[in-house]
């Protein structure tokens, strides 16, 4: 059995994809949940969001020799400046997808390309794990555009209207209307299987930024 990593998430779509993602790197993955209410200072720092977190669940991690793991995540949408950013819990939870949808929906064409680069937005991610000793961080990007309706039934949160640009041989994301090697064809995320999607998540990039520091 690998190295226990804790994920301090109430989001079992995102533990879902660490445990699958870290499994195959040799750790096991579980969610912490703490009865205490965790506070998240305001804060368009993600960096500092993270550590806060990380110092109040520690007292909670059940091993000493385990590893504590936090994520935090935001979609960001170009024309919007990119707003949601760092209020997209909030957002998801008042005007959800749908909100979303139309507060673009004076930008649709015919041409995906053009829908493409519209409706441009990123998915970020920021995360942080205590390794017993000290905290790593790792970063992750994810760039494409807004659909044009909801599509599909899997994954959670924005996944239903968010389309990710191809990737290239190497698995780095092109632009707008270029063909790649890795594409989900013009599904969202909510679509595509869990397997394709980590090949473009923001939260993969970040959790490999970390795994190699280890
Ligand atoms: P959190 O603060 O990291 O939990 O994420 C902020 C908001 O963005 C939540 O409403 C999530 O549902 C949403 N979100 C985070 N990651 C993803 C993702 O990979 N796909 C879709 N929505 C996401």
């Amino acid at each position: 059995m690998g190295k226990k990593i804790w994920f301090l998430t109430g989001n079992l779509g995102k533990v879902k994809e660490a445990q699958q993602h870290l499994h195959k790197l040799g750790y096991e993955v579980e969610q912490l949940v703490i009865d205490e209410e965790i506070s998240e200072p305001q804060s368009d720092n993600l960096q500092s969001v993270a550590q806060a977190k990380i110092t109040q669940a520690l007292p909670y991690l059940p091993n000493d020799d385990d590893m504590l793991l936090v994520e935090d995540a935001g979609l960001f949408v170009e024309h919007l400046n990119g707003f949601p950013g760092v209020y997209s819990a909030y957002v998801l939870k008042t005007i959800g997808c749908n909100g979303i949808l139309k507060l673009l929906s004076h930008l649709e064409s015919e041409d995906p390309v053009m829908n493409g680069q519209m409706r441009k937005a990123e998915f970020q991610s920021i995360a942080a794990l205590w390794n017993g000793d000290k905290i790593i961080f790792g970063n992750g990007k994810c760039p494409g555009w807004i659909s044009q309706q909801i599509d599909g039934e899997g994954g959670f949160g924005f996944d239903p209207i968010f389309i990710p640009f191809d990737l290239d041989v190497i698995g780095n994301p092109l632009t707008a209307g270029n063909y790649g090697e890795t594409s989900t064809h013009g599904a969202t995320f909510a679509a595509v299987e869990l397997e394709k999607k980590q090949l473009f998540s923001h939260r993969m990039r970040a959790l490999n930024e970390i795994i190699s520091q280890l």
